[in-house]
């Protein structure tokens, strides 16, 4: 299909897409999916043009057992040559991603004391105290660190978040030394204004919008939407998921992520680059819906797969 070149209208020229399936995807699935077929899966997003594909985490296998093979998976997706972001709650976790030779890790925080609990068994305060020896060692190594921040926009337990909360820990992901940060709407209630809101109120506090990416889930139908919010305000940083894998095991309504091929759909389509070969991921996707044994839920995965793009 042959796409006009629009008028930029101030959004961006290119676009970095942080591919988050293999991790975000996988770790939601109710089926284990074995250990070749997660290294072939990305493999496969490495050959559709994703330059960042977040690998696995070196959590507790007991609060995750869909990436406890996370040590037999990440030496066999080493050597490709794209950036292999990896979750890490503590120094444990630290450890064994360093041991492995991953140069990109990610801590993750929440905005709320639920999701805090439910997720890191720790108040907000608490986990940041368990991420500033993480940060400390990653950035003394040169390793790169994200710092992720869920429950920016709602909550399953609390409600509504305020954004004087949010801005507060993404403060202090940035004191600790963070390089960049990924707002997470892990409920996916998010909508544009509230997006907006919340970048500019970030601004305000000196978080500039070049170390901010954006990581919405798509329940509400809201994820591209935010997403062209996020662009307008000057974000080039956008997580998503190949097929609309994902969820969260820990966050009660938590749906797929924003479909990595929805959001290239709408960038191509706006003549914003970003080095993704849009056939190549559905038939990626289409392939790991195939093993899941349920259709992707992408929108553009459906209408493509069994088409010319
Ligand atoms: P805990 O039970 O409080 O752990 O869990 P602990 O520190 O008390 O340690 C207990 C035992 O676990 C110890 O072993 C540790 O060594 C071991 P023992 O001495 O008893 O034999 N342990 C570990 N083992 C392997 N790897 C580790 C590790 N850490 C401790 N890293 C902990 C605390 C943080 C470990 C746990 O809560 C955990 O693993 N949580 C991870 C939850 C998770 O991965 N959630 C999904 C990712 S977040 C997300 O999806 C949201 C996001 O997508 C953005 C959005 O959408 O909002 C990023
Ligand atoms: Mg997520």
């Amino acid at each position: 299909m042959t796409v006009p070149a629009p008028a930029s209208d101030g959004l961006p020229a290119r676009v970095r897409i942080h591919e988050v399936g293999a991790r975000d995807g996988l770790q939601n699935e109710k089926a284990t999916v074995p250990t070749e077929v997660k290294a072939e899966f990305v493999r496969r997003l490495a050959g559709a043009g994703l330059t960042t594909i977040e690998a696995t985490s070196f959590v507790h296998p007991k609060w995750v057992p869909q990436l406890a093979d996370a040590e037999a998976l990440f030496p066999q997706v080493a050597d490709l040559p794209v950036d292999l972001p990896v979750l890490v709650p503590n120094e444990r976790g630290l450890d064994r991603a360093l041991a492995l030779g991953a140069r990109r890790v990610a801590v993750f925080a929440s905005a709320t004391e639920s999701f805090a609990k439910a997720n890191l068994n720790r108040t907000v305060d608490e986990a940041l105290a368990m991420f500033d020896p993480v940060v400390g060692r990653a950035k003394a190594d040169g390793v790169h660190v994200r710092g992720y921040l869920s429950m920016c926009f709602g909550d399953p337990w609390e409600g509504p978040v305020p954004v004087a909360q949010v801005v507060r820990v993404c403060r202090a992901l940035i004191d600790l030394g963070c390089d960049e940060l990924s707002l997470g709407d892990t409920i996916g209630v998010a909508t544009p204004g509230h997006v907006q809101a919340l970048l500019l109120a970030l601004n305000e506090a000196g978080v500039p919008t070049g170390t901010l990416g954006v990581h919405f889930h798509d329940t509400y139908g809201q994820a591209l939407a935010n997403t062209l919010t996020a662009l307008r305000h000057g974000v080039t940083t956008v997580d998503a998921s190949a097929g609309g894998l994902g969820g969260c095991p820990y966050a009660r309504s938590a749906t797929g992520n924003l479909a990595t091929e929805d959001l290239v759909w709408m960038l191509r389509g706006l003549g914003i680059d970003t080095g993704v070969d849009l056939g190549r991921l559905v038939a990626t996707s289409a392939w790991m819906a195939d093993h899941l044994g349920r259709p992707s839920p992408s929108r553009t995965v459906r209408a493509l797969s069994h088409k010319e793009q």
